[in-house]
């Protein structure tokens, strides 16, 4: 039943389906600054419930947001809805010993009212060992309170070492920034993702905003007759391995974002995007915001 979107429309092949089965819609949503603002709380509501209804049952949301407030905001979002999500939080690197990655997990359970996670994450590396994190992630896995672990913000070296530990090949999705402006993850990263067949989880798809004035966007956004945030989401999305989550709050950008899923680019708009936002040639650190 997860895996299901509204409306027939759909040229892309946006279902995911991870390594043990599960099936989710590439499009999904995240939730940053959600929760921050009381007087925008109940849009933002409204804003993933209607992702929702539509199939964009991702939801992706981290305890370092707004302190919880995101996670509790999620938690009331979701409500009577749990089994139709998929749902994604974090630990924050400073709380991701084996026993503090318990911990705030069963903190991000309370606050999210749900009594499992489809998705934990690592936020991004800290401190403690990676063998620790995942000691705690195995044990959240065997009480039933994760589906799944992952990991974020990790480039090619960092995952080569969670991979040669023991279950470090377990791992179930990497989410990382990714966007026409943030292209330096297609020079090794996505291929060794692809090569382990490892999910991608592209953040800020559509650069927070801040791409969408560039002209040449604009010129196939008027092309296609859509914005250019459609342009941008659809692009991350034209690889078959990754999930997008664009945060909307409000039911209007949602209806926008999930329409980007009909549009089809041509070689001539690949190759116009390659000019404005040339992909790397060369290794470049993983960026993260
Ligand atoms: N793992 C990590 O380290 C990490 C880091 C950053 C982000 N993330 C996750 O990725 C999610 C997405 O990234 P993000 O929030 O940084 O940036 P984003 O999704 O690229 O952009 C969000 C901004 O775009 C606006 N927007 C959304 N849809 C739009 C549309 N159709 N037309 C015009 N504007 C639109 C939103 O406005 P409104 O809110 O007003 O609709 C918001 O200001 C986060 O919310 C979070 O869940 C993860």
């Amino acid at each position: 039943m997860l895996a299901q979107i509204k409306g027939k429309r759909i040229n892309m092949n946006e279902i995911l389906t991870f390594r043990d089965g599960a099936e989710v819609i590439r499009l999904g949503q995240g939730t940053w600054y959600m929760g921050e603002d009381a007087s925008k709380r109940q849009e933002e509501i409204k804003a993933l419930q209607y992702g929702i209804e539509l199939g964009m049952n991702v939801i992706d949301t981290a305890e370092m947001y707004g302190d919880g407030s995101s996670e509790k905001l999620v938690g009331e979002a979701i409500r009577g809805k749990r089994e139709n999500v998929f749902l994604i939080s974090k630990v924050l690197p400073w709380h991701a010993s084996s026993k503090g990655t318990i911990a705030a997990c069963e903190g991000s359970l309370q606050r999210l009212k749900t009594d499992h996670l489809d998705l934990y994450l690592l936020h991004w590396q800290g401190e403690y060992p990676f063998e620790e994190t995942l000691e705690g992630m195995m044990e959240l896995i065997r009480q039933g309170k994760i589906r799944r672990w992952g990991v974020s913000n990790m480039d090619v070296d960092e995952m080569e070492k969670f991979y040669s530990i023991t279950n470090g090949d377990t791992c179930a999705a990497n989410e990382v920034l990714y966007n026409l402006s943030r292209r330096g993850v297609e020079y090794d990263l996505l291929p060794w993702c692809k090569k382990k067949k490892l999910p991608v989880i592209a953040y800020s798809p559509i650069e927070q905003g801040r791409i969408l004035n560039n002209e040449a966007l604009m010129d196939i956004a008027d092309k296609h007759q859509v914005t250019p945030s459609q342009v941008a989401l659809n692009w991350v999305l034209r690889n078959p391995d990754v999930i997008a989550i664009p945060k909307a709050g409000r039911v209007e950008h949602v209806e926008s974002n999930y329409k980007c899923l009909s549009l089809v680019l041509d070689s001539e708009d690949y190759q116009a995007l390659d000019r404005a936002f040339p992909p790397p040639t060369q290794k470049k650190r993983l960026e993260m915001l």
